[in-house]
């Protein structure tokens, strides 16, 4: 999904090992729509060649004032309003000080020093000079002048040494930009409470119940709330993904009554819930306190779950929305319409698992929306395409 489809970014690249991470950088940037516009330092340089840099831009690399060939002036103050977002990843020690002080002895800087778009930068160094007073009081300044700083990571550095430095992952950084740049005001001021994954309920202390679910279509559809704009609730099963917009605010459950209590205490201060998590319909009668030893055939008692899309349905208000998910292997619209009816939904997303990539663990999806009125037949998309399609049929019904 072209999330930054004609936005520009200057990407400036420091003299920092991490330096090799900015070629996939690019490659995400450009994947997600952008234009890249690489400045480098000289010391930048001796890290990663401008030629593999303007070969995955497309565009030649600024490094000097001015091309020594013909004299020609490279103008950073061009650059400066060309830009929609300027991004320094590597920031090394060196370039962070120079940024803060306004030190301007090479094009990167002087580009940051003429820059009318908003500043991200990523810094990457040893854990010493990064933990330094000085480094951080330097990315202090920075902050204070409304750049934004993406903290290092901690792990393995160069060095060998184990600490916080590293700069943060290309992923993760794209996700900061996308943040940034793609984030719209259509839900600005709504609530929207999601659940998501699946639920483990407990038979005893080493074993659960399960199922498949693995979270990605209902952290999808928290990031698209969050980049229009809502405040989300997302209440989260047993996950293994991370979620990054600032917008989310995750509560982690693990079993269905857990997930039960969060979401209809949430409920009433959201202006809609998606429910897109699977949770289990059955729970052991009781957890046993020890291991339950392997000795012939056991049977186990199951008790029902609270059925969270019909308890909120039932709590639902005239302005509140409820959209559900229906997970079929057979008669499926006949079941989707049967679910919309009796959990009192507005929506309710239909995938089954006969369609190929759709369901759980897939990175892909293949949807019906039904409302009580119609439905609309959606194409295998990626999760994120899907998302935002849920979420434009959910703003046309918002009251
Ligand atoms: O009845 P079924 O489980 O197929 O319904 C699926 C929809 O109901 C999904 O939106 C799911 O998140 C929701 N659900 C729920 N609580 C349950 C079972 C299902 O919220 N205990």
């Amino acid at each position: 999904m072209q999330l930054l489809k004609g936005k520009h970014i200057v990407l400036g690249i420091t003299g920092s090992i991490a330096a090799y991470k900015a070629c996939t950088l690019i490659r995400l940037l450009i994947k997600a729509g952008a234009e890249v516009q690489v400045v480098i330092t000289p010391a930048g340089k001796e890290f990663i060649t401008p030629l593999t840099l303007s070969t995955l831009t497309g565009k030649p690399v600024v490094s000097e004032f001015f091309d020594r060939r013909d004299g020609s002036w490279h103008s950073h103050v061009d650059l400066g309003q060309w830009a929609d977002l300027m991004l320094v990843a590597p920031a090394s020690a060196s370039t962070i000080a120079k940024m803060a002080h306004g030190v301007a002895d090479n094009m990167l800087i002087t580009t940051y020093l003429s820059m009318k778009a908003p500043v991200m930068l990523a810094p990457a160094m040893d854990l010493d000079m990064y933990a330094h007073p000085a480094t951080q009081a330097n990315l202090d300044i920075l902050r204070g002048y409304g750049n934004i700083v993406i903290e290092a990571a901690s792990g393995e550095l160069a060095s060998h040494l184990v600490g916080k430095g590293r700069m943060e992952e290309p992923e993760t950084i794209l996700r900061h930009v996308i943040h940034k740049l793609a984030t719209t005001n259509e839900l600005a001021g709504r609530r929207i409470l999601i659940t998501a994954g699946p639920t483990y309920e407990r038979l005893d202390p080493v074993r659960y119940i399960g199922n498949f679910s693995t979270g990605k279509m209902g952290l999808a559809l928290a990031e698209a709330c969050a980049l229009r704009g809502a405040e989300v609730q997302l209440v989260a099963g047993p996950v293994q993904l991370a979620t990054f917009h600032p917008n989310i605010h995750r509560t982690n459950v693990e079993s269905a009554q857990q997930m039960y209590e969060a979401a209809t205490q949430l409920f009433p201060t959201c202006e809609a819930a998606i429910l897109c998590a699977a949770v289990a319909d059955f729970t052991p009668a009781s957890c046993a306190d020890e291991k339950i030893k392997r000795k012939g055939p056991i049977s186990l008692a199951l008790e029902p779950t609270h059925d969270i899309a019909a308890a909120l349905g039932q709590m639902k208000t005239a302005s509140q929305r409820l959209v559900g998910f229906a997970l079929e292997t057979q008669n499926e619209m006949g079941n989707a319409r049967e679910k919309l009816t009796r959990k009192n939904l507005d929506l309710i997303v239909l995938n089954t698992l006969r369609d190929e990539g759709a369901g759980f663990g897939h990175d892909t999806n293949k949807v019906t929306i039904l409302t009580p009125n119609g439905q609309q037949a959606f194409p295998l998309k990626s999760k994120a395409e899907v998302a935002h399609d849920i979420i434009s049929s959910l703003c046309d019904i918002l009251d």
